[in-house]
């Protein structure tokens, strides 16, 4: 199990569930189901005419390369005719200065705020010229049986638990294409730049400078220090970069008696916690600091052509567990930020900014994300339907329910726990909504469901039903809508769903998949989401590589590229042992794409990606392109 499953393993409140969760309970409960196995609800789903609603996948006239088999190799497979290389991995130099990669561990924090940060995650390409570019990238989180000569089998000093804070955040820096085609890092690069959990940012929006900001070292509530457990990324139209702050929780600790509500236990928080950093660094202690918390789940803004800029932390787009933000601009001109909070039985949010973008004048359009309306999306199908309508519930203080005698006392209240005025106002618990894309004609938007083994289970509230149509939901779906008048501003959206991940060859029912996977193409647990120019979509992947039993003939963690239009899903690239494909960019002339390997060999399971031999595996990213030089995918 991997750090990550872990973090979202803890312990939290359970949910209330929605009146549509309600309404499909009782139906599933007249039925039976939820006493049933799973295989007894398979095979009525099987029976059922409903479950052909996902139209059968024919050959795609826009992908054009050759399928990967499955791996369980300890390396990164492309397809014939494909080169990939890599560009940097954890632990190279990026600041001026700064050491280069020593695999003893015994490095120091030092070292490591001048390095590449640790497992690579969500990434964007920003343009200067054809061949030179800024890449601005998410650093996640560390293994410490890596990042440590220990392995982490010690606790940790003060100096280690720094260094840990300098693997973690945003890694900036120049890249430039050579006369071969390949991507280098330009270290000490003008606009290079290492964020960690101690660069200074500002809180904005509706929440900067309530109460529940203000901390000892911070009495305006609007000056945070630091990111971290940076997923996923979003990329605006006015050339800024979008960092998600996701498992936040994890970082937080209690060396003296805490009683926490249920509204901050619902993000996890508690007395202990994987990575230590409290127990040497009082800043993330609760009973010493109770709002420090309050300051992280948000998503932050970085201007990457400015390495002297501060961050802005973007509170209207309220406080959760961000996977990433995908941003479109409506026929309105407002923009709208489609936004996945990744636990189980969490929720599907979307941002529309109050004022419009203004193409014309990009200085004008930079802080669009200061103020706006934040909604919560609510699904809507008869029992069994794998289609239907959806809405938009608004998270406004004082409508929907959102008021003092429901504990929200300010729209700062709501937007610092989101989750809870999501509850409030009736949103659909979900299958751990991961990535969000949005199709580059603008009509149509995706969202992974990676799984959720507790959908279902009795205890957990989050009944199956709609987009979340499997009980202990192990392979995860995809689920697809369209904006009604193709406006994303407005309340209304249909929706069906575009793949639901299955085993064809040892499943049943729903289990073995829709109609789009096959024994060639299955995977599990579907994450990372992006479209390229062309409108195919790439999907990630961060699921059990035990391949065997449920996940037989799956082998490594990979990246598929899909059709929208036909549906067929290509198998494009598979990564090394015991990783997670994530975060993906492509070069502005569609011929290199970046791809995010993160933890290879992740507790210690027997890697040595990159380098081989008998290396120390490093999160790493690839750049993938033709010999012939043609567009990726085409
Ligand atoms: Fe960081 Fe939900 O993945
Ligand atoms: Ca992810
Ligand atoms: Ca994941």
């Amino acid at each position: 199990m991997s750090h990550h499953d872990m973090l979202e393993d803890e312990d939290r409140i359970e949910l209330e569930h929605s009146d549509f969760d309600r309404m499909v309970q009782k139906g599933l409960n007249r039925r039976g189901f939820l006493k049933g196995s799973a295989t007894a609800m398979s095979l009525f789903l099987a029976a059922s005419p409903l479950a052909k609603a996902v139209a059968a996948a024919t050959e795609s006239k826009m992908i054009g390369f050759n399928a990967v088999p499955a791996s369980t190799a300890d390396t990164f497979v492309v397809p014939a005719g494909y080169v990939a290389e890599p560009l940097i991995s954890w632990g190279d130099p990026i600041l001026a200065g700064a050491p280069e990669f020593d695999e003893s561990g015994m490095q120091d924090a030092n070292a490591q705020a001048g390095q590449f940060g640790d497992n690579t995650d969500g990434m964007s390409l920003f343009p200067l010229s054809a061949d030179h570019a800024v890449l601005a990238v998410n650093n996640e989180y560390t293994n410490y049986e890596y990042l440590f000569a220990h392995q982490g089998k010690q606790a940790l000093t003060a100096d280690e638990v720094k260094k840990s804070q300098a693997a973690h955040g945003v890694s900036i820096f120049e890249i430039k294409r050579n006369a071969k085609g390949q991507w280098q890092v330009q270290k000490g690069a003008q606009l290079n730049r290492r964020i960690t959990a101690y660069t200074p940012m500002e809180l904005t929006g509706p929440a900067a400078g309530h109460e529940l900001l203000k901390t000892a070292a911070d009495s305006t509530g609007r000056k945070a220090l630091g990111t971290f457990n940076n997923c996923a990324n979003g990329q605006t139209p006015w050339g800024t970069y979008l960092t998600c702050e996701e498992n936040f929780h994890g970082y937080f600790g209690a060396t003296g008696a805490i009683d926490l509500p249920a509204r901050e236990k619902r993000y996890g928080l508690k007395e202990k916690s994987s990575y230590q950093w409290f127990t040497q660094d009082e800043r993330f202690d609760l009973s010493k600091h109770p709002n420090e918390p309050h300051r992280f789940g948000w998503v932050v803004e970085i201007d990457p052509m400015d390495p002297t800029s501060t961050p802005k932390k973007r509170t209207a787009l309220g406080r959760f567990k961000h996977e990433n933000a995908a941003v479109t601009v409506d026929n309105s001109g407002h923009v709208v930020v489609y936004l996945g909070d990744d636990e189980r039985g969490e929720h599907l949010y979307k941002f529309v900014s109050r004022n419009t973008y203004n193409p014309d004048n990009q200085a004008a359009n930079r802080d669009l994300l200061e103020d706006g309306t934040l909604y919560v999306a609510k699904f809507n199908a008869a029992d069994g339907e794998l289609k239907g309508q959806g809405e938009w519930l608004e998270l406004s203080h004082g409508k929907n329910g959102l008021s003092a005698e429901n504990g929200f006392n300010s729209q700062a209240e709501v937007m610092i726990f989101a989750r809870e005025a999501a509850t409030q106002v009736g949103a659909t618990t979900m299958d751990r909504p991961e990535w969000v894309a949005v199709h580059p004609d603008g009509n149509t938007v995706f969202c992974t469901l990676t799984n959720n083994k507790n959908r279902g289970v009795e205890g957990k509230h989050q009944p199956v039903g709609g987009p979340n149509p499997r009980a202990k939901n192990n392979y995860g779906q995809i689920v697809r809508w369209w904006p009604r008048g193709g406006d994303h501003t407005g309340a209304r959206f249909d929706w069906d769903l575009f793949a639901i991940a299955g085993n064809p060859t040892v499943a049943e029912g729903l289990y073995q998949g829709s109609s789009n996977i096959n024994a060639d193409n299955m995977f599990n647990s579907p994450d990372g989401l992006g479209f390229d120019d062309a409108g195919r979509m790439w999907i990630q992947t961060d699921g059990k590589y035990s391949n065997e039993g449920e996940f037989a003939g799956m082998g490594n963690n990979q990246m598929l590229c899909a059709d929208p239009q036909s549906g067929e899903i290509r198998r494009f690239a598979t990564g090394p042992i015991a990783c997670e494909i994530t975060g993906l960019a492509f070069s502005p002339d569609q011929r290199c794409v970046f791809i995010g390997v993160q933890h290879p060999g992740e507790d210690l399971a027997p890697s040595h990606f990159p380098a081989g031999g008998n290396s120390k595996p490093r999160s790493t990213i690839m750049v993938v392109r033709r010999q012939d030089g043609g567009v990726i995918g085409a």
